[in-house]
């Protein structure tokens, strides 16, 4: 039975950067579950699914799994490591509309799980303190204005070299927060 730190909150918080400090600090595995939303996403969109009943059919035939490289989280979507593509706006998008899919929800539910018993784990998402490890040692809910998440996710892709709108990220954020929340 692993020890278990849940760190929730929006997207561009900062969830990740901590979640990593955190576990390599206490050599824990960092989960970043969001990857795997945005796997499922990558496969939906290369499959060119769309449409809630489809995507509950489609979803099943993702098969989605990490593993560990120099301490980074490697996201493997049938056989092939996907983790490069998985930063996309388009993919982010996508993962927002997908994840709201109860199927979807349930078939990445298992995994997460399986990973945090069986592993010490910092794991970060949107539900984890509340629908994935509802007894974690420690729970975290990190969050902070649209305008500073957009200005961060502006200089990581400026660092990436992906030139993008400051504006627009502020709008695609607002919009994910609503889709987020209402679900
Ligand atoms: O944190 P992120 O931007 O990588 O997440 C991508 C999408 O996946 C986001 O719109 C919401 C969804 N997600 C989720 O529903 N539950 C999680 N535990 C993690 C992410």
């Amino acid at each position: 039975m692993g020890i278990n730190i849940a760190i929730d909150g929006p997207a561009g918080a900062g969830k990740s950067t901590i979640a990593k400090k955190v576990a390599k600090e206490l050599s824990f595995i960092y989960v970043d579950t969001g990857a795997m939303y945005r796997a499922m996403a990558l496969y939906l969109l290369e499959k060119g699914i769309s449409g809630d009943e489809k995507i509950s059919e489609a979803c099943h035939d993702a098969d989605i799994s990490i593993r560990y490289e120099n301490g980074e989280q490697q996201v493997i979507l049938n056989g092939k490591n996907v983790t490069a593509f998985l930063r996309k706006e388009e993919v982010g998008n996508m993962a927002s509309v997908s994840s709201a899919n109860p199927e979807v929800r349930a078939h990445l539910l298992k995994l997460q799980r399986n990973l945090a018993a069986e592993n010490n784990v910092v794991m970060d998402g949107r539900d984890i303190g509340t629908t994935i490890l509802p007894n974690a040692e420690v729970k975290i809910f990190l969050t902070a204005s649209p305008q500073a998440r957009a200005k961060r996710r502006f200089l990581e892709n400026q660092q990436k070299g992906i030139c993008s709108d400051y504006d627009q990220l502020v709008a695609e954020i607002a919009q994910r927060d609503r889709q987020d929340m209402e679900r």
